[in-house]
């Protein structure tokens, strides 16, 4: 009986387990478009600038919430988010800059 309550112990364990890394876990899988030469040229910013604001998002945005609807919030609105998220995300002014430049940049393009 003991042995019983044991592997119960542990199932219960390991479905609650697994239950919180479903949770956790990102459930989109899409990254948002990577940054190109006309992105660049529309923005009036540097691929470089872009890029490291891209890869600074897909490393750093998804750790406590999936990708927001990129599409949802207007310039201005992510001018206010940007700088709150970085903080929650605890990333340098600089890496906080280089994700908005891409944020608004990607805007810029065609269908958004
Ligand atoms: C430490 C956890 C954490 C990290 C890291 C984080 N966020 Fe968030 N984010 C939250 C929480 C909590 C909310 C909901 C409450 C709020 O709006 O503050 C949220 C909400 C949002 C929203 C919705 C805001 C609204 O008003 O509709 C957007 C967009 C967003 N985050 C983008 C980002 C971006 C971009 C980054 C990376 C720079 C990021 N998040 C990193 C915790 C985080």
């Amino acid at each position: 009986m003991k042995k019983l309550n044991y592997l119960l112990g542990a199932y219960v364990i390991m479905s609650g387990f697994i239950a919180c890394s479903h949770v956790v876990a990102p459930t989109q899988n899409k990254l948002p478009e990577l940054p190109n030469a006309r992105m660049a040229l529309l923005a009036d910013e540097k691929l470089s600038t872009l890029q490291a604001g891209h890869g600074v998002f897909a490393r750093q945005c998804f750790q406590c919430h999936d990708q927001p609807d990129m599409d949802k919030y207007s310039d201005s609105e992510w001018s206010t988010i940007a700088p709150t998220m970085s903080k929650h995300a605890g990333i340098s002014k600089k890496e906080s800059e280089q994700v908005l430049a891409y944020l608004l940049a990607r805007k810029r393009l065609e269908g958004h």
